[in-house]
């Protein structure tokens, strides 16, 4: 109950400083930005710990989420460790060819809609208002799918053409690998911050690419909900 005061007021702190405007970003047609919290680089439970407790979670409850969570999460995935600009996950050459979006459904903090992480600046540049996470899922009028409840959803993406050609090798392979690792490290994030995910590969891929407003080089290849073990 305390840790959930602790986050409430994160959370609602963050919202009143965080929103404010850029002139430039070419990426998305919108110039709004989000600020996010500091990630912490201590605390939590041990990898080892982690590593043991991961597992597999596809039920929620209806609780939120808060800033201060997705902002780890985002920053566990890929965020910038060191004045030199590498990150979290390692990467082929350092080419970074991995992307990482963000759809809030109910985010304390942060308003429904797509987001794209920025790990150079520790921020989100929106891509789209309300909470699109049902539309994503619902492909199906037989069957609801277990994602459309979470109330974050994470999406790692990869711009091959980023990825260095080695003469004689499918260097594409290399982008799936880094995805594998940035998903994995949101997964023990996960985990360290008591919540629940799974790392998914089974989704409508040209409604993703509609609604992440992706560019023709730029492919999804994991989805990661998260939410409240319910
Ligand atoms: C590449 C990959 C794709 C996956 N795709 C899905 C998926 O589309 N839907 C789903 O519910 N689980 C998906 N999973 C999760 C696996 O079903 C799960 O990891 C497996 O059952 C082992 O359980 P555990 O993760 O709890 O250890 C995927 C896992 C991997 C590694």
């Amino acid at each position: 109950m305390k840790k959930f005061a602790i986050l409430a007021f994160f959370g609602l702190a963050i919202l009143a400083l965080a929103t404010t405007a850029t002139s430039e970003n070419s990426k998305q047609e919108s110039s709004e930005i989000i600020e996010l919290p500091d990630p912490r680089i201590d605390g939590g439970i041990s990898v080892e710990n982690a590593l043991k407790e991961r597992r597999s979670i596809r039920s929620f409850t209806d609780e939120p989420l808060y800033l201060v969570e997705v902002s780890q999460l985002l920053w566990a995935a890929q965020g910038e460790t060191d004045d030199a600009g590498h990150r979290s996950a390692p990467s082929a050459m350092a080419t970074y060819p991995l992307e990482v979006y963000l759809l809030a459904g109910n985010v304390i903090g942060l308003p429904a809609g797509i987001y794209h992480y920025s790990p150079q600046d520790h921020n989100l540049i929106v891509i789209a208002s309300g909470n699109r996470i049902p539309a994503l899922f619902n492909t199906s009028s037989d069957r609801v799918d277990w994602r459309e409840k979470a109330p974050a959803v994470f999406v790692i993406t990869g711009v091959f053409e980023r990825m260095n050609k080695i003469p004689g090798q499918d260097s594409s392979r290399f982008v799936y690998i880094e995805a594998g690792a940035a998903a994995e490290n949101l997964l023990l994030e996960v985990v360290s911050l008591g919540l629940g995910s799974t790392y998914t590969a089974g989704f409508d891929e040209n409604r993703t690419k509609e609604y992440l407003r992706l560019s023709e080089g730029e492919t999804p290849i994991g989805i990661l909900p998260v939410g409240r073990p319910a």
